[in-house]
């Protein structure tokens, strides 16, 4: 695949900070036993970063998004996918309507960013997204009976367009590596990150293997979902329906680091939150510090050999911080007291 062929036939909108930068932490690396570089991803601008931004940017420039006065979006009470979309919203003048899965928490962190932004926020107590959905589509007919148009923008921007841009990122990355990458971590919501990673991989015949350490979902939820997203992504982009394949063969989940539940911190994070800290890297409890416990762990049992070369993917978060007590963030409270629902 000639890739970047591919990327310049794609639509796409400026809304933060690309590429984002790449950095070693020689310090880490040695205390860790590989050669660790960190693809700055919380770095990427709009508000307060995070790898929703650059799947935005695809997302976003679709004829169907452009055309719509409004946005209608997804997610928990602390979601940086909520916050991240409502701030592009904005940017483009075009309203946002957010309906979260929960009741309304403490105005805090990014709930407060999404309040802040102009976002709409509706509250939909449920456990999974069935309801929400439901509420999204006669949002949807309602406006359209009122001749306003809108765009949904899946859970997590997880789309076809959102996958091509992770693609773009791992070209970005290998670009920038001062070595080439033997594997890449990354935290996993809805998978697509990881997936998109995997798919530029193989589109660029990097023997990078991707591993998404899962912040919620089983392995075999994330599994499902990638081989659905992955197909979104050849759709969206055909040039690429040749490197699926060896897109699965790059990509594998690791489900041991959720915990008590999505959101709910563990030990093994707050370590890693502090190991991030300790070279003045700020990550968060739901996501980043979850997955860099993986990183940690991977090394340990050898998965991840010593001495490779590891990118690992900072996909922001850490707005979430601000909403949580500090005995949490410090790992000085019980942690099943740690939820953010
Ligand atoms: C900070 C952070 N990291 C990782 C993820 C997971 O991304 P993905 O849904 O692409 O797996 C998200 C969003 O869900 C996030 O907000």
């Amino acid at each position: 695949v000639r890739t970047t062929a591919v990327f310049a036939d794609l639509p796409r909108i400026r809304l933060g900070h690309f590429p984002t930068p790449i950095e070693e932490f020689p310090t880490l690396s040695e205390r860790l036993g590989v050669n660790l570089l960190v693809k700055r991803e919380d770095l990427a601008g709009l508000a307060f970063g995070g790898n929703k931004v650059r799947k935005l940017e695809r997302l976003l420039a679709l004829p169907e998004a452009r055309a719509a006065d409004v946005l209608l979006t997804s997610g928990g009470p602390q979601s940086n996918h909520v916050r991240e979309t409502a701030a592009a919203g904005r940017r483009l003048g075009k309203r946002v309507i957010a309906f979260l899965r929960g009741s309304a928490d403490a105005r805090a962190g990014n709930l407060l960013v999404d309040e802040l932004l102009g976002a709409e926020l509706r509250f939909v107590p449920a456990d999974d997204y069935a309801p929400i959905d439901a509420a999204i589509e006669s949002e949807r007919a309602a406006l359209s009976a009122q001749g306003t148009e809108s765009f949904v923008v899946p859970l997590g921007a997880a789309s076809g367009p959102g996958v091509a841009a992770w693609a773009e990122g791992m070209i970005e990355v290998l670009e920038q590596a001062p070595q080439a990458p033997d594997c890449l971590v990354v935290a996993a919501g809805t998978g697509s990150t990881a997936a998109g990673l995997a798919l530029g991989s193989a589109a660029a015949r990097s023997a990078a293997r991707v591993v998404g350490i899962s912040a919620s979902w089983s392995e075999e939820r994330l599994a499902g979902e990638a081989r659905r997203l992955l197909a979104e992504a050849a759709a969206f982009a055909p040039a690429f329906e040749s490197a699926v394949v060896g897109a699965q063969e790059r990509l594998s989940w690791d489900g041991r680091f959720v915990g008590a539940g999505y959101t709910c911190p563990t030990r093994e994070g707050q370590d890693a939150l502090e190991l991030l800290a300790s070279v003045g890297v700020v990550g968060d409890l739901t996501y980043t510090a979850k997955a860099v416990a993986g990183l940690v762990t991977l090394i340990k049992e050898g998965v991840i050999e010593g001495d490779s070369t590891v990118v690992y993917v900072h996909s922001g978060g850490a707005p979430e911080l601000f909403a949580r007590p500090p005995e949490i963030v410090f790992g000085r409270q019980p942690i099943l007291e740690g939820s953010l629902r």
